[in-house]
């Protein structure tokens, strides 16, 4: 049995505190709110997970030093907005070599840090892991089966979370590639506010499908330039959260981007969402990482224009259909079968 605690009482901190009382370990799930701490207390219930009861076994505080000491491993939930201002309060509670695996999404606008670049600079004395894929909480806490994956630089703590987290219903693989698992997570986001907007606009299930299918396209080219794995883009936490956020209803971000399409703006699409909508965050990062390393970007570039242009989402996707041919795979001139080098005649 480990000693856990949860930092952010969301629908995904919360779901995960489950699974771990679940797995045998001793787990504390910490608010900033303490409202939703007396909810939990109260009730034994998130009103983000409806009709879910969670274990009596599962604890909760809004004190950070109550829910940091002595644990051996702390779960980094809250949304990624939140993430450098939390990290600045847990500083203080921190003992050296603290295990940390992070579950937020998110590169952050201005600086473009992924969530473990932002908390080994302001918590430098702990190890991180990052663990993501497709996994809407709505889903783990009825125990429907998940699969993800657990990344870390140290191949030890990598196996150390997928031990920890594996269950029947829910399976961790094990990976080297931290960039490629954080930059998969965060990207699809706005890939899914894309596929989101097409579904407003009734564009049908081709152009989602091209949605996917090129989004990961242009995610996999930016990751590779800046040193990921191409298989971790091929992998859970790339194409398999990107299929699972285009297609369900539990996607906040697919479901702000169908209010875009259907004619509101950003922030009413977000307020009415009612949660963080971090593709909206990530799609500026995005934008600038992919004229940084060179990537291509058409789908990310088009996302922001919309969000923050006011361009007509129907006119972004006439300009994505129109832009100049291409050819599908990425291969270099000198890299084509002989039959395709210019100047051999049709
Ligand atoms: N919901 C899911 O199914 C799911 C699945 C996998 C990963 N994730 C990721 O997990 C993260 C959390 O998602 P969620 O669904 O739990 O979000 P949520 O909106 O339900 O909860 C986020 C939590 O962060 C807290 N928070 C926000 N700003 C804060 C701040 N400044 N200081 C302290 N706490 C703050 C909120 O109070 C809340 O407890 C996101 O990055 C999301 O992409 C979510």
């Amino acid at each position: 049995m480990a000693r856990t605690a949860v930092i952010g009482a969301g629908a995904w901190g919360t779901a995960l505190a489950r699974l771990l009382s679940e797995n045998g370990h001793d787990c504390i799930l910490w608010s900033h709110k303490e409202k939703t701490i007396r909810m939990l207390k109260e009730t034994h219930s998130l009103d983000k997970l409806p009709g879910v009861l969670l274990p009596e076994n599962l604890s909760f505080t809004c004190d950070l030093k109550e829910a940091m000491t002595g644990r051996d491993l702390i779960v980094m939930a809250v949304a990624s907005p939140g993430t450098r201002e939390t990290a600045c309060e847990m500083k203080e509670f921190l003992k050296k070599g603290q295990k940390i695996v992070t579950v937020t999404k998110g590169i952050e606008d201005g600086t473009l840090m992924t969530q473990t670049d932002i908390l080994e600079e302001l918590l430098p004395d702990a190890v991180y892991a990052v663990l993501s894929g497709p996994s809407h909480a709505e889903e783990v806490v009825r125990g429907l089966p998940t699969s993800v994956v657990a990344a870390s630089k140290a191949r030890l703590l990598a196996e150390y979370v997928q031990n920890i987290f594996m269950s029947p219903v829910f399976r961790v693989y094990a990976s080297p590639d931290v960039l490629g698992v954080e930059l998969g997570g965060s990207l699809k986001n706005v890939i899914a506010l894309a596929a989101g907007m097409a579904d407003g606009m009734g564009f049908g299930d081709n152009c989602k499908a091209a949605l996917i299918t090129r989004g990961i396209h242009e995610i996999t080219g930016l990751a590779l330039k800046m040193g990921a794995f191409d298989d971790t883009l091929y992998g859970l936490s790339g194409i398999g959260d990107l299929v699972v956020t285009c297609a369900s209803m539990h996607s906040r971000n697919r479901r702000a981007g169908i209010l875009v399409g259907q004619g509101k703006s950003m922030n009413e699409a977000m307020d009415e969402v009612g949660q963080v909508v971090e593709g909206v965050y990530s799609a500026r990062a995005a934008l600038r990482l992919s004229e940084k390393y060179k990537a291509e970007m058409p789908i990310i570039r088009e996302v922001n224009k919309v969000l923050f242009d006011g361009k007509d989402p129907k006119a972004a996707v006439e300009d994505l259909m129109l832009r100049d041919k291409k050819i599908e795979i990425r291969i270099q001139e000198n890299e084509l079968p002989e039959s395709w080098k210019s100047g051999t005649k049709a």
